[in-house]
C-alpha cells in the first residue's frame, strides 16, 4: 500500500481586509501590492481565534471528506510558526479539541516550507508501519506577528488553515518528497524576540521584536531558484518528468515568484494553481489550502500528478508529486 491523501478540508476567518484597507492604515496602494504581489486580500482571524481553532474547522472537514471519525486518527502533525503557545505543541490542543484518542501529537517548524515537511514525516511514520491514519495540519495566524505599522510586511499576509488526512491507498498517492534547509541565510526572514535568544522583556517588545521581520528582495532571488530546484529534484525521486505533472501547487508568497517557478518548469498557466489573490502569504497554511482548494477544483482528477512546491524562513524548501487518489 502507498500512502495518499484520503481526506481534505480547509479553513479560511471570515473578516476580509482588502488593498483599500491597508491604504488607510500604512503609506501603500492597492496598485503597488497588486504589481508587486499579486494579493488583493487576505483574511484575518478575530482575537479569540488561536490557530488550533483554524486547525480544527479544517480537520473536521478533512475528517469527513475521508469518511474517518477523530477516533480513527493515529498521529496527528500541525505545520505552523504561530503556535497558539510555544508549548504545549498546537497539535495536542487539536487532538483535545477533537476528542481523538491519545495518539502522538507533535508540531513541526519548517515556515512556509512547514507543510511539506509535515507531509514527509507523516508519509516516513505510516510506511514505516507505526500507524495508519495521520491528520497533517498546515495552519497559521500571521496576522498575530505581523507589524501593522510596517508596510514592507503587512501587506503580505493572512490568515487559515488547511489540512489532509493521510492514509493507505491502493495506487499512487505521495510519489516523493523532497526537503531542504540552509539556516546560513536566517537572518532573511525570522521573528527574533520571544525565543531563548531574546526573552520576551519590555525591551523587545518596545523594539517589536516580537514581529516579523523580512528582506523580502534578497528572499526572492532565493525564492524562484530553490523553488525550481526543488521541483525538478521531487520530479526526479519519484522518476517523473514535468510533462507527467498536471498542475503545480506552490507557495503563495508573490505571484512574481509563482510565475517565474512556472517559467523554470515549462508549465502553461492553467496549469499553475493561484489563490494568492484572496489569502495573500500564510506560510504553513498556504500549501495545505492551495491543495485542498486544487483537490475540491473541477479541474483536479483521479491519476493527476500534482506538484507541490515551497520556499521559506529558514531558509527552507521542498517539493512534492502527489499522484490524486
Ligand atoms: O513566504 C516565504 C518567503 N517570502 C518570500 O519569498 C518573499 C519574497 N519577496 C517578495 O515577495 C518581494 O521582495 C516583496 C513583495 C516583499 C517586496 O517586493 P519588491 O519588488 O522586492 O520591493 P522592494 O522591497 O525592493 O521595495 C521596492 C520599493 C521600496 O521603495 P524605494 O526604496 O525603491 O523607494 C520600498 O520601500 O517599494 C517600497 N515598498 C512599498 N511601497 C508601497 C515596500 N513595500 C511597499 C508597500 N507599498 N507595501
Amino acid at each position: 500500500m502507498d500512502t495518499g491523501v484520503i481526506g481534505w478540508g480547509f479553513y479560511v476567518p471570515d473578516e476580509v481586509r482588502t488593498n483599500k484597507d491597508l491604504e488607510k492604515i500604512v503609506d501603500t496602494s492597492d496598485e503597488w501590492i497588486t504589481t508587486r504581489t499579486g494579493i488583493k486580500e487576505r483574511r484575518i482571524a478575530p482575537p479569540e481565534m488561536a490557530v488550533s481553532d483554524m486547525g480544527v474547522k479544517a480537520a473536521k472537514k478533512a475528517l469527513k471528506k475521508a469518511g474517518l471519525t477523530p477516533f480513527d486518527i493515529d498521529l496527528i502533525i500541525v505545520a505552523t510558526i504561530t503556535p497558539d503557545m510555544f508549548f504545549p505543541s498546537t497539535a495536542c490542543f487539536v487532538q483535545a479539541k477533537l476528542k481523538a484518542r491519545n495518539i502522538a501529537c507533535f508540531d513541526v517548524s519548517a515556515a512556509c516550507s512547514g507543510f511539506i515537511y509535515a507531509l514527509k514525516v507523516a508519509k516516513g511514520l505510516i510506511e514505516s508501519g507505526s500507524y495508519r491514519n495521520a491528520l497533517v495540519i498546515g495552519a497559521e495566524k500571521l496576522t498575530a506577528i505581523t507589524d501593522w505599522q510596517d508596510r514592507n510586511t503587512c501587506v503580505l499576509f493572512g490568515d487559515g488553515a488547511g489540512a489532509v488526512v493521510l492514509g493507505p491507498v491502493k495506487k499512487g498517492g505521495i510519489k516523493s518528497v523532497y526537503l531542504g534547509a540552509d539556516g546560513s541565510k536566517s537572518e532573511l526572514l525570522n521573528m527574533p524576540g520571544g525565543g531563548s535568544r531574546n526573552p520576551a522583556t519590555h525591551e523587545t517588545v518596545n523594539q517589536g521584536m516580537h514581529y516579523v521581520k523580512m528582506k523580502g528582495n534578497e528572499l526572492f532571488k532565493f525564492a524562484v531558484r530553490l523553488m525550481a530546484e526543488s521541483a525538478y529534484k521531487a520530479l526526479r525521486k519519484a522518476g517523473l518528468d514535468k510533462t507527467d505533472i498536471k498542475y503545480l501547487i506552490p507557495h503563495q508568497a508573490n505571484s512574481r515568484i509563482i510565475w517565474a517557478t512556472a517559467r523554470k518548469l515549462d508549465l502553461e498557466k492553467k496549469q499553475i494553481f493561484v489563490n494568492i489573490h484572496k489569502y495573500g502569504n500564510m506560510s504553513s497554511a498556504s500549501c495545505a489550502v492551495a491543495l485542498c482548494e486544487s483537490l475540491s477544483s473541477k479541474g483536479v482528477k483521479k491519476g493527476d500528478n500534482l506538484l507541490l512546491v515551497a520556499f521559506g524562513g529558514g531558509l527552507t524548501w521542498g517539493a512534492s508529486v502527489i499522484e490524486v487518489s
